[in-house]
């Protein structure tokens, strides 16, 4: 399969309009779209990304009317997120309604919906006149795609088309909240931190896994944002220095690597954070040092990424 390149929301469109899949830009990585009611169109995104069936996607609107086809009620609790945020990277789970085919939801009776802030996505999602779902554009298992480029490099030859936007502004997938339990819940953390969330709902929790209990967010179980490297958490700035390692963090270490980002904020910190990822794997680092944040604000999301890469160890080639 050829993949075309373009920075046409319009002629992007079209690949969606003929029931195929399209990797755009969002505010907080490039997804891979597909046509929301069309079976055929989101079994090419599962087989493009080599996912396992049992992973939920989100459905991504381009205006708020929308949201009513993909659910089956919008609750008060929703409403109130709704009104506060959207456009925002954050991901509502409500009940979904029955137009939606069941490979959309991994067989699950929820949705997650989200409308991206990010103009070029609103343009594209218009465009195609109906909502999509989209995964994050990376080959499972790989860390998210947070430029154009990164999306070629896991799934040229795979996809119809990729809409080249910038680089995404935020760089960590949408915070996920369950908002069908009797408190909202956080099922990922995301840019819309808890604090935001509870200032307009204040019993919004974070959603802790119980031993023996399936994971209400599926995705959770699986493998995520590993880069080829190992990736080890450091606090105390003393390096088990060995072959080719890269360190990324807030402030300088005093030992050579043979690639550093300094990054002057947490949440440039986040902005960068997979891109250095794949930054390191073509440069074919053995080991990734990355300095541990404050669980605050973006640092929660940010913190919850760096461990799940830490905790990946080499991903079988
Ligand atoms: O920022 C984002 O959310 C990006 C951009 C493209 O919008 N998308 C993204 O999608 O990260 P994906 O498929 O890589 O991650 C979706 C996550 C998974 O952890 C999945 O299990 C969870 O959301 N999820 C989706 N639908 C769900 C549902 N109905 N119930 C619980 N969790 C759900
Ligand atoms: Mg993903």
């Amino acid at each position: 399969m050829k993949t075309i390149l373009t920075t046409s929301p319009t002629e992007a469109a079209k690949f969606i309009k003929r029931g195929g899949t399209v990797a755009f830009p969002t505010e907080t990585v490039y997804g891979l779209g597909a046509n929301v009611f069309d079976e055929q169109a989101i079994n090419k995104i599962f087989a493009a990304k080599k996912r396992p069936n049992d992973n939920p996607l989100i459905a991504h609107v381009g205006n708020l009317t929308q949201i009513e086809s993909l659910v089956s009620e919008i609750n008060h609790t929703a409403r109130q997120f709704i009104e506060a945020f959207f456009p925002a990277p954050l991901t509502l789970v409500l009940p979904k309604s029955r137009k939606v085919p069941l490979i959309a939801t991994a067989n699950l009776e929820t949705i997650g919906v989200r409308m991206p802030k990010n103009d070029l996505a609103l343009k594209f999602l218009r465009a195609c006149a109906a909502p999509l779902v989209a995964p994050s554009a990376n080959l499972s298992g790989k860390p998210s795609p947070t430029s154009w480029l990164a999306v070629y490099e896991d799934l040229n030859g795979r996809i119809d088309c990729i809409l080249q936007g910038a680089m995404t502004e935020i760089g960590l997938e949408s915070t996920v909240v369950d908002c069908t339990s009797e408190f909202p819940l956080i099922l990922r953390a995301g840019a819309i931190t808890l604090e935001d969330l509870r200032k307009i709902v204040p019993e919004t929790k974070i959603y802790q896994i119980k031993e023996n209990e399936s994971p209400k967010s599926p995705g959770l179980k699986h493998r995520h944002y590993s880069p080829r490297a190992k990736v080890t958490l450091i606090s105390n700035f003393k390096f088990p220095m060995s072959e080719r390692c890269a360190f990324i963090g807030l402030s300088a270490p005093d030992e050579k690597f043979d690639l550093v980002k300094i990054c002057p904020s947490v949440k440039d910190y986040a902005h960068s954070l997979f891109d250095f990822f794949r930054q390191c794997d073509r440069r074919e680092i053995k080991e990734i040092f990355c300095q541990t944040i404050e669980e605050r604000g973006i640092g929660l999301a940010l913190m919850d990424r760096l461990k799940r890469a830490a905790e990946s160890g080499t991903p079988p080639s």
